[in-house]
């Protein structure tokens, strides 16, 4: 890893938490899946923005030029962190609405006939988006998850590719189990097939390095409020795709322009200057730790994210140590704490009670987590389980502690 830590390779988690508002500690919060927490550099950049440049960006007048300064910035920074150029990055309104409009710009480059792989571990938002296409002549081929573990089998995937598939879409994380899909194999097998692959990184992108590059994925999407910044969804494409990828926004947007054609809403001036926040706060919390500081910021995020990585892990454990020993209640997807098989998202069911009763029961315990589908509607049925109720969700992040996990444990043991 770039940059050695200054004692111990361990994540300094008070100095993490002593970067966000001190009323985010008032309960052990783990629905950390749903929308993480945000620091305070975040809400600076938010506020420096509104305060001194809230105006159309780009004006010639000093607030325009800064605005505009400001927004750039915030854009670039998350490329960086992911490894991409800024216009291989497009900044809209959410995840979901980043999959429907690419799911729109693809579709007249293919043909009546041409195949999407879709499997139903996705969350709706990487599937609906797809699945819509079968409307305008495009076949939906469905990848099914295993139903006795939740989990893909990429041999399967070979049998479904064919020469008509234009693109496989698939969660790296799901957020219901949160086991990690080896998206760098699956890519290989669908370029080898001739298809792209379109990745939901959602539930992977708070808690491991983002590396697109590596991975050699063509479209990659996550949501920046659960990765610590504010409500919006960052979708990567590889340049040369995003430029045949057919505009979506007002008929005089160039094509060329790969940022802005993907963003019909319009780019969200203040909340894009407030990305740079959390690119603050992986600057802040490698320069604590690390005595050899990367200048570049995609060495320091990978640098943060292994620090997040090895104490995520650790509190994986305390939750499947506790759920290995319980009789009566069945975790859905892998039995293990291990940083390269899982991120901390953890659901299950119990015999002896709904899961609704569970998540409400534990608020008494001064433990948040919820309970539900999750908008994984098709994994919920595909697994049997009753859709109304759906699992109960906890869901880890790098900044709760190992006395939070256990108050966790500790709760859910009296509650089940
Ligand atoms: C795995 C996953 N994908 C996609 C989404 C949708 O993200 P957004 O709310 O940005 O549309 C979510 C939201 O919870 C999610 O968990």
């Amino acid at each position: 890893m770039f940059g050695r830590a200054k004692e111990e390779i361990k994540l300094n988690v008070e100095f993490c938490r002593s970067q966000f508002p001190s009323a985010c500690w008032d309960w052990a919060f783990f629905e950390n899946a749903g929308g993480s927490f945000v620091p305070q550099s975040v809400i600076k950049r938010l506020t420096e923005y509104m305060t001194e440049c809230q105006v159309q960006p780009g004006g010639p007048f000093p607030s325009g030029a800064l605005a505009q300064k400001r927004m750039d910035e915030g854009h670039r920074n998350m490329a960086e962190m992911i490894g991409a150029e800024a216009d291989e990055v497009v900044i809209g309104p959410s995840t979901s609405m980043n999959i429907d409009v690419l799911s729109r710009s693809l579709r007249p480059l293919w043909a009546e006939g041409d195949e999407v792989i879709v499997t139903n571990l996705n969350h709706e938002a990487n599937s609906g988006p797809w699945r819509r296409l079968a409307e305008t002549g495009i076949r939906i081929v469905e990848w099914p998850v295993n139903p006795e573990t939740a989990q893909l089998d990429i041999d399967l995937l070979d049998r479904l590719l064919s020469d008509k598939t234009r693109l496989v879409a698939l969660p790296h994380v799901s957020n219901i189990t949160g086991d990690i899909n080896d998206v760098k194999t699956i890519s290989k097998r669908a370029h080898d097939a001739g298809a792209l692959v379109c990745a939901d990184g959602v539930a992977y992108a708070p808690h491991r390095f983002v590396d697109v590059k590596d991975w050699d994925v063509d479209f990659y999407a996550f949501s920046l409020y659960k990765t610590y910044g504010p409500h919006i969804g960052l979708l990567y494409g590889k340049k040369d795709l995003l430029l045949q990828a057919k505009s979506r926004h007002h008929y005089f947007i160039p094509e060329t322009a790969t940022s802005y054609k993907m963003n019909p809403a319009g780019p969200q001036h203040e909340i894009i200057s407030s990305l740079s926040g959390i690119s603050d706060y992986i600057t802040a919390v490698a320069a604590e730790h690390l005595d050899d500081m990367p200048n570049d910021l995609f060495s320091r995020t990978r640098a943060v994210y292994d620090l997040f990585s090895s104490h995520e892990a650790d509190l994986a454990k305390v939750f499947i140590d506790w759920i290995s020993s319980k009789e009566g209640v069945q975790l859905i997807g892998r039995q293990t704490a291990d940083a390269d098989e899982r991120a901390p998202t953890f659901s299950f069911i119990s015999e002896g009670k709904s899961s609704e009763e569970i998540a409400e029961a534990a608020s008494n315990h001064k433990v948040a987590i919820r309970h539900g589908d999750f908008y994984a509607k098709r994994l919920i049925e595909a697994l049997g389980i009753d859709g109304n109720d759906g699992v109960v969700r906890c869901s880890m992040a790098h900044y709760n502690t190992l006395d939070e996990a256990k108050q966790l444990v500790d709760a859910l043991d009296r509650i089940v």
